[in-house]
């Protein structure tokens, strides 16, 4: 099916509560939805430096993965998104958290939001699904809503990252044996490289504090401020927190692995083999509930799910 719109496409894949799940982390489950989440609500709360007080903004909340479990360490947590359905889901998961607010976005801008109303901002998975033109209107857009010591996590696909140029080629191979009269996918994934990701970055008006590239994603921490002395103390806060921000080596190969199992080019009974093969670790035991809930939810294809040759 050819989706004319963002929303279109979004909507259509939040059709149902698993379809939305399934489109944020790919695990349509909601134990692992929380798990990711988590994850990646961790990451963002050391990115941020966030102490408790500040209001947040994320763009593209989906489901509200990470907003369900970041919003106890924020002031107030507000979701945006182009998606009508994904919002409904967001809405019905974070119902109860009363210092969350919901908001439906209708084209590449935050025009709802006033200027410098939010004190941080974050963004994962989505500019990886943004046409450039639209990474970098939202990039302006987060600029201006934010005062003027604000802070922003964003993250994108890393093409010069050798995982990321995997992915890319899947990209590239499924356009390969697509129809070439029609336009390509509107939500398809697009990927930077870090020089471009910091040239939009810097275009907006930010300056970049940190940028870890080590991976298949670039994750970059930017500022509006313009104070180098308010700059720097935030680098060394940073420098301190990089073990919990950047992935590490080990999530890149995990996810590398997990790649050939989605693609089909090895059977998850051999990844769960290098798991086990490997020492205790978060990533491991993450990576780990992820694959089982997968392989459970398709059976049919990899046959039945086998634990420890049980
Ligand atoms: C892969 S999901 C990621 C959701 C969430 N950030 C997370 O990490 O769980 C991408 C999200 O971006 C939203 N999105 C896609 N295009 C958008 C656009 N142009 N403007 C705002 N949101 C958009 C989708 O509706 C979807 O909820």
């Amino acid at each position: 099916m050819a989706f004319d719109s963002y929303s279109h496409f979004w909507d259509q894949q939040a059709s149902t509560t698993d379809g939305a799940i399934a489109a944020v982390d790919g695990s349509a489950n909601e134990s692992i939805v929380q798990l990711t989440g988590q994850w990646s609500a961790n990451l963002v709360r050391a990115a941020l430096t966030l102490k408790g007080s500040e209001r947040v903004l994320e763009l593209g909340c989906g489901v509200g993965r990470i907003g369900r479990e970041l919003a106890p360490y924020c002031g107030y947590w507000q979701g945006v998104d182009i998606s009508h359905n994904m919002l409904k889901v967001a809405q019905a998961r974070l119902a109860g958290q009363t210092n969350t607010g919901f908001c439906q976005l209708h084209r590449t801008s935050l025009e709802m939001l006033e200027n410098e109303s939010f004190d941080r901002a974050y963004s994962i998975a989505v500019f990886c699904h943004l046409d450039k033109e639209d990474l970098f209107l939202y990039l302006k857009e987060l600029y201006r809503v934010l005062n003027p010591h604000g802070l922003i996590y964003v993250e994108t696909w890393n093409l010069a990252h050798p995982v990321g140029w995997k992915r890319w080629e899947l990209e590239v191979n499924h356009w390969a044996r697509s129809d070439h009269r029609q336009r390509k996918d509107v939500a398809r994934n697009q990927f930077c490289t870090p020089d471009e990701f910091n040239l939009y970055l810097q275009g907006a008006g930010f300056k970049t504090l940190a940028c870890y590239t080590d991976s298949p994603w670039i994750q970059a921490i930017a500022t509006k401020s313009a104070l180098e002395s308010e700059q720097e103390s935030i680098k060394i806060v940073l420098r301190a927190k990089e073990h919990k921000i950047a992935y590490s080596p080990l999530f890149s190969t995990l996810f590398d692995r997990l790649l050939d199992v989605v693609s089909g080019l090895t059977h998850p009974k051999e990844y769960l083999a290098f798991l086990d093969a490997q020492e205790a670790s978060e990533e491991n035991s993450m990576y780990r509930r992820y694959l089982l809930a997968l392989w459970s939810s398709k059976e049919d294809l990899w046959g039945a799910t086998v634990i420890n040759g049980v």
